[in-house]
């Protein structure tokens, strides 16, 4: 770990200080502002722990949502509080979390200099404020003036240069890592700088234009390439195939066969779906039906990979060591065509029990396996979308780069 991280720091650096905590509570709501699903706050959970056990004054820090809007008055609003969240903390900890209404100011300050040792407060949230997302030094200094150290555990906001991941590590020493950010780059960047071989990385999703950067980046480590997804027409197209009303990216054909290319060059086998579902429209209930790649209808889109697709992948990953998966091999939040990403996640959940390093990285991969209900067999899932592929991608993570380093 280049980071200074939690596990540096004694009882006595943290036994009756203030620490900052910058998580990502950006949780799921429902139509009701019930939370859907908890794994970011469960994440966070030993960080917290850690330093609440330590005599630590936990000041909890995040962002929830995008509010938009000049300032503090444009943004506030209900469905963008923390108050759910602060809830849901305080049953998962089993002590009270404190929720001022804002994350700076008078009152935050008189309930934070009535903590003590152990307590746990939540800051409402920072995006209330336009200063966050700017960076802005004076709002970076008032959070950091209430604290007297700052942990960043918020992995899933850590490609973000806003002054609660950023910002305030120029008025807090030590800034240092929390424990999730520290075991989601132990996988991730492991998996890609010094990985078990052979190493796969399956990429789906809908747009090549999304996914060019990881896909590039990915060409000069792994062994193998599995591509799924709606990108495929890309591929197809470039290769002179017919796609019907699929989905296809006209500028970026000459890309996709320079991608093929290089992974020529490079040794890597890049794989591709050999059969598609394909249907009448897109449309949950829409005509449905499995054809070869070569034989794509005309007026008929591809919204999954085939059954004949999924036994290649299999085969192709039966052999590897480690796995890394990005992006849904079809529209997956229609039943219909979600039958490829299904099977993609037990593949992955079967070849962790055998001993592959199974990686799951980021927003709808995360969802796939948690609908299929395998996210607990998999080594590990990150709970960053948007920080997880930069992070694979090989992009410097703000939130990370500015912490002390080890
Ligand atoms: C996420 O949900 O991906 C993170 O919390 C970052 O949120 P953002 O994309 O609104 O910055």
């Amino acid at each position: 770990m280049p980071k200074k991280t939690l596990a540096n720091l004694s009882s006595s650096d943290i036994s009756g200080k203030r620490v900052l905590v910058r998580v990502d509570f950006n949780v799921p709501l429902d139509q009701k502002g019930n939370i859907t699903d908890d794994t970011r706050i469960r994440a966070a959970l030993p960080t917290i722990q850690d330093l609440t056990a330590k005599g630590g004054r936990v000041i909890l820090a995040s962002h929830f949502g995008r509010p938009k809007g000049d300032d503090f008055a444009a943004r506030v609003a209900d469905k963008f509080r923390l108050t759910p969240v602060a809830a849901r903390l305080s049953e998962l900890l089993g002590q009270p979390v404190v929720k001022p209404d804002d994350c700076i100011g008078a009152d935050v300050e008189a309930k934070v200099a009535a903590m003590a040792d152990g307590d746990v407060l939540l800051l409402e949230n920072v995006r209330f404020h336009p200063e966050e997302e700017k960076n802005a030094p004076e709002f970076a200094r008032q959070l950091a003036a209430i604290a007297d150290l700052y942990v960043n555990d918020a992995f899933g906001t850590a490609h973000r240069a806003h002054a609660s991941t950023e910002g305030v590590t120029r008025y807090l020493q030590p800034s240092v890592a929390g424990f999730l950010i520290e075991k989601e780059l132990q996988y991730l960047q492991n998996a890609i700088e010094n990985p078990q071989r052979p190493l796969a990385a399956i990429i789906g999703g809908s747009k090549v234009s999304s996914k060019i950067t990881v896909i590039e980046t990915l060409l000069d480590k792994v062994d193998k390439l599995l591509i799924g997804g709606g990108m495929i027409f890309t591929f197809y197209k470039a290769r002179g195939l017919s796609v019907g009303k699929s989905l296809v990216e006209d500028d970026y054909l000459s890309l996709a066969q320079k991608l093929e290319v290089k992974a020529k060059e490079k040794g890597v086998d890049l794989i591709l779906p050999t059969d598609v579902v394909v249907a009448d429209n897109f449309d949950k209930d829409a005509d449905a039906k499995t054809v070869d790649i070569r034989n794509i209808p005309d007026g008929w889109m591809g919204l999954d990979i085939g059954p004949d697709s999924v036994k290649t992948f299999q085969a192709a990953l039966s052999t590897c060591k480690s796995v890394i998966w990005n992006g849904p091999m079809g529209v997956f939040e229609f039943d219909k065509f979600a039958v490829g990403t299904e099977a993609i996640a037990h593949t992955l959940a079967d070849l962790t029990k055998t001993g592959t390093i199974t990686i799951i990285g980021g927003g709808d991969s995360v969802a796939a396996v948690e609908k299929v209900g395998v996210a607990d067999q998999m080594s590990h899932i990150s709970t960053g979308g948007g920080a997880s592929l930069e992070l694979l991608e090989g992009k410097v993570l703000p939130g990370i780069a500015a912490l002390n380093d080890a």
